[in-house]
């Protein structure tokens, strides 16, 4: 099977597992597990922040953020397409009591001349705007950095705080070489993840000040995130911001030969394309579409309306021309 559904589909290497297997590791709750203290110190090294914070899974990471730095009665900015929002199982209103407001945006980047409207003095009858979220990478695009540059400044302003979900922070660096402390520069929270491009089995970081991670490990023991021997996913997670982030630049690479491929079809539009994500419309029904490819053993879904193909390190430079040979032959 050639798996084009997610990133997320990634398997451990065997040198990941052999670190796994080896892991030192102790009871973390007491902070004694070295291994998850060695993440957490690279974690805020890559992140610039004082410090960091292994959490189980991205969606942990940004609903701490969102409930420290937002909280009851209190409102974030986003874009009408953030992961937040869409895929969160609503967490940010359910568990952390607070309102999202939909910014603006175009494909899942704030217009930053939209924010402007947003700003508004103190008044007794309205929620605290106290959060901007951005998403970087956002449906595989990355963040112009001036507009980025325009939102956190917005924010500053204002007196809001900022959170970065960097899920796919890494792809965001491999494609535009500016590193994650520079993306992270002006945020005062960011959650990446280990679990997606990278390869690890599970876990995200969550970063900013000392102050913050302080309340954030509380936070993670109230929602049940305190584990206990975690360091063999840790081990996972420091094996893979070692072997695993410049490759990331094959998997753009895949997604930019198949995007040319479909974009030379008579049956498929290119929507949104950026990094290790494909985004295409077709004139023929989804499943027909679908179904062809599974016949020659190759997955992919749709997602928001449209067909969506993502490369990862399941998908090498063999399977990859595998994929463009099935788009040049489908007939619709
Ligand atoms: C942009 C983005 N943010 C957050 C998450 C949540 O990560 P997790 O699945 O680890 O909870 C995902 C998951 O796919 C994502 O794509």
């Amino acid at each position: 099977m050639i798996d084009l559904r997610s990133d997320t589909f990634t398997l451990p290497s065997q040198g990941m597992r052999e670190a796994i297997y080896k892991a030192e590791v102790g009871d973390d709750v007491y902070r004694e597990d070295p291994t998850v203290r060695a993440l957490e110190e690279r974690g805020a090294e890559i992140s610039g922040k004082e410090e960091s914070l292994f959490v189980s899974s991205g969606c942990m990471g940004n609903l701490i953020a969102i409930m420290l730095q937002a909280g009851r009665g209190k409102e974030v900015l986003c874009a009408r397409e953030s992961h937040i929002v869409c895929h969160e199982i609503g967490a940010l209103s359910s568990l952390a009591l607070t309102q999202p407001t939909i910014v603006e945006s175009r494909d899942g980047i704030i217009c930053p001349e939209a924010l402007e409207s947003f700003a508004r003095p103190y008044s007794y009858d309205m929620a605290d705007r106290s959060l901007v979220e951005v998403e970087n990478t956002t449906s595989g695009l990355v963040y112009p950095p001036e507009t980025l540059d325009a939102v956190t400044s917005f924010a500053k302003r204002n007196g809001m705080r900022v959170h970065m979900d960097g899920a796919r922070i890494f792809n965001a660096y491999v494609a535009t070489g500016i590193p994650v402390s520079r993306w992270a520069r002006d945020c005062d929270s960011i959650t990446f993840c280990l679990s997606k491009g990278l390869g690890a089995p599970a876990g995200s970081l969550l970063c900013g000040s000392a102050d913050f991670i302080r309340e954030a490990r509380r936070v993670r023991k109230l929602l049940g995130g305190g584990m206990r021997q975690t360091g063999f996913l840790a081990a996972a997670g420091l094996y893979a911001l070692d072997h695993n982030i410049e490759r990331l630049e094959e998997d753009h690479e895949h997604a930019s030969a198949i995007r040319q491929a479909l974009e030379e079809t008579d049956w498929a539009k290119v929507e949104r394309y950026g990094t290790n994500m494909i985004f295409f419309s077709t004139t023929v029904s989804h499943e027909k579409v679908l179904e062809y490819f599974r016949s020659k053993d190759i997955l992919f879904a749709p997602d928001a309306g449209m067909l969506r193909m993502v490369t990862s390190l399941n998908v090498d430079s063999q399977m990859t021309d595998c994929v463009i040979k099935a788009i040049k032959e489908f007939r619709a």
